[in-house]
Formats: C-alpha cells, structure tokens, sequence
C-alpha cells in the first residue's frame, strides 16, 4: 500500500507498513533527519513535528494516520536558509549544547510563537513540559523564546 504525505508543503510518497512510526517514515524513505527517535514513547519529545499546526510526538504517529494530515518538520520552519526566529534567538543565546533536543525545542517554540502573543517565562516552561532537555537547565532556552517572542 502506498501512502501519500504532506510534508513541509511537498507530497511524498510511503511504501512504509501501516504502523511504521512516523519518525521513521520521515527519517529512512524522506530522508528529513531532524526529528529524532529518542525514547520512542512519546516522553521526551526529540522527534516533535507540527501536525495539522499542533506539536505531536512522530514516534507514537502510525504512518497510516499521518496520511491525512499536514506534516511540518523542523526543516520546514526555517524559510530559504534563512533561520526563523525561535532558531536565530537560541543562537543568540547561545543555548545549544550537544543539539540532540533541539529540532523538537524549535517545533514546540514556533508553534507558541505564533499562537500566543504575550507568553511569560512560565508559559514558556509549560509548553516545554513535553521538551526534555539533558544538557542545558533551559534557562537560556527561556531566554532565547523571551527574545524571540519580544521581537515579534
Ligand atoms: S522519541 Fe518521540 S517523544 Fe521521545
Ligand atoms: S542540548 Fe543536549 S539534550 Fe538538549
């Protein structure tokens, strides 16, 4: 069976069984490595896509069910190389450090970006809730969203 996706405005093509996670599918047949496999249990969110706008974790998605869907990956945020500016803040900032977390990072501050105007620091910190990050304290992962969101 083969399944058509959407996938940052493009439509690609699976052959992938039905319940290939969709982390897979994006990783082995569209080669888009950004999102990561982590712990494969929806627990730490590496492998964070948009799916129909709202972050989701691609390794518990079935391919199957993200055939209806508009999948964005974090290769589809920044635009024509440029960086968007969730991305262009957390260098500023300085704030990767071994970058395992921060496609998933980068898909969950977009999004918040630009669906909430006004986010405090603990509005920040509540939608990393599903963000883990092993390296940094997030602080100045706070930071760069504080920058980003004050410049928009
Ligand atoms: S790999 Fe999907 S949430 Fe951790
Ligand atoms: S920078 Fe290493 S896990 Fe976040």
């Amino acid at each position: 069976m083969v399944f058509t996706l959407s996938v940052n405005g493009d439509r690609l093509a699976s052959t992938a069984d039905p319940v290939t996670p969709l982390v897979d599918v994006l990783r082995e047949e569209f080669h888009l490595t950004g999102a990561k496999p982590v712990c494969r249990e929806g627990f730490c969110g590496a492998c964070m896509v948009l799916v129909d706008g709202k972050p989701a974790p691609s390794c518990l998605m079935p391919v199957a069910l993200a055939a209806d869907c508009e999948i964005r990956t974090v290769e589809g945020l920044a635009g024509g190389g440029t960086l968007n500016p969730i991305q262009q803040a957390l260098e500023t900032c300085d704030a990767v450090q071994c970058g395992m977390c921060f496609p998933g990072m980068v898909v969950t501050l977009t999004h918040l970006l630009t669906t909430t105007s006004g986010a405090t620091r603990d509005d920040i910190r509540a939608a990393l809730t599903g963000n883990i990050c092993r390296c940094t304290g997030y602080e100045r992962i706070i930071d760069a969203a504080v920058l980003a969101l004050a410049a928009t």
